[in-house]
């Protein structure tokens, strides 16, 4: 299949044509990848069976995986799901548009091939712009996971879209880098406490501060096989590197220290380090990456970006800083420990 790449300039928005063109393809049943404020996703018409099943195809992804339906306003909710609980109402004043995706109990029309089976739909209305104006223009729910190959880090550029989905979908939108960079949180509300199902950059406590207690999903600390997390996409190992890559988590000099003598252990080519804009210069060994600034909570931005480099490189092994401080870091360490398979090495102080 031909891929067609076109721009999207947030200044100017959209071309007519080229709004147009896309909302077209969706209609029809065909991909289109496009930049959200979280990361880019992978779109088809959430209402059309065949569309759902193209999109695991392309992403070689579980088609027990449920996708996520983009809506573009409010109004676009009450036909997709069965009922808005109270609590809902009052997470979606506070956060919609924005990264919050919320699971409900599903309307009729929504396929079982969107949601992998399941009698509940996850619904976000992004805040980006230009994602909004193209589900608009759609008329339709757009069922949208993330447009990388089932199992690599989140796409943050067009780029990445490009090297995992090239020749495999209709469009590539490039709107340039993604603003946030990880996903959305994900708020189960079928459930009288909500339930946190994957972390992201709106935090438990800003939901608290709106609804009193949340809770988070118990299997997602990966740490107890035998509890497994309830959005089905959070137990695959996922945002992985190919590399095998372990955190070390401790006093920063501490940390810095352990590294340099972990990575002594391979050929500078053969070892990555993950480090920060404050921290990249202590490592004299290994092919050292910033994945952003602490001071600047860039974190969140770069972390995929920069998992992606070390495979251009081909490292073989990843030795990465921690960011348990950041206040992302809920979203951030769980995606770390995810692409790390939890190794992590914890240094006590002296
Ligand atoms: O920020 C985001 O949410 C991005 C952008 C493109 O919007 N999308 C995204 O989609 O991350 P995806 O498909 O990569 O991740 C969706 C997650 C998966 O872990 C899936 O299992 C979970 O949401 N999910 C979807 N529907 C669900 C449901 N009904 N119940 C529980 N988990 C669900
Ligand atoms: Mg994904």
């Amino acid at each position: 299949m031909d891929t067609e790449w076109i721009c999207f300039d947030a200044a100017k928005g959209y071309q007519e044509d080229e709004l147009e063109h896309a909302a077209q393809i969706l209609r029809r049943g065909g991909l289109v990848a496009f930049p959200t404020e979280t990361v880019y996703g992978l779109g088809g018409d959430g209402l059309q069976p065949e569309a759902a099943k193209r999109i695991y195809e392309a992403k070689g992804r579980p088609s027990d995986n449920p996708l996520i339906l983009h809506i573009s306003s409010r109004e676009e909710l009450p036909a997709i799901v069965a009922e808005i609980p109270k609590k809902a109402e009052i997470l979606m004043d506070a956060f919609w548009p924005g990264p919050m995706t919320l699971i409900f109990r599903k309307g009729r029309c929504v396929p079982y091939e969107t949601t992998g089976g399941l009698d509940t739909v996850a619904v976000r209305m992004p805040e980006h712009e230009g994602a909004r104006q193209l589900i608009a223009r759609a008329g339709v729910p757009v069922a949208a996971p993330s447009a990388n190959t089932s199992g690599r880090p989140s796409p943050t550029t067009a780029e990445h879209v490009k090297e995992d989905l090239w020749g495999r979908i209709d469009l590539i939108i490039d709107g340039g880098l993604v603003g946030i960079g990880v996903e959305s949180t994900i708020l189960d509300v079928t459930e009288e406490i909500p339930v946190i199902l994957r972390p992201g950059h709106i935090t438990r406590n800003m939901i608290e501060a709106v609804t009193g207690k949340v809770r988070m999903d118990p299997g997602l600390d990966g740490r107890n096989p035998d509890v497994k997390p309830k959005a089905p996409g959070m137990k695959y190992r996922h945002y992985a590197p190919q590399a095998q890559m372990t955190v070390v988590e401790g006093p920063s000099e501490a940390v810095i220290h352990r590294i340099c003598q972990l990575a002594e252990g391979y050929p500078s080519e053969k070892v990555g380090i993950l480090a920060t804009d404050e921290t990249a210069e202590c490592y004299p060994h290994g092919q050292v990456l910033s994945v952003g600034s602490r001071e600047r909570h860039t974190i969140e931005q770069g972390l995929y970006g920069a998992l992606r480099e070390f495979d251009h490189r081909g490292v073989e092994v990843i030795f990465s800083e921690s960011f348990p401080e950041d206040e992302r870091s809920e979203a951030i360490m769980n995606r770390l420990l995810k692409a790390a398979g939890q190794r992590i090495e914890y240094l006590r102080e002296e």
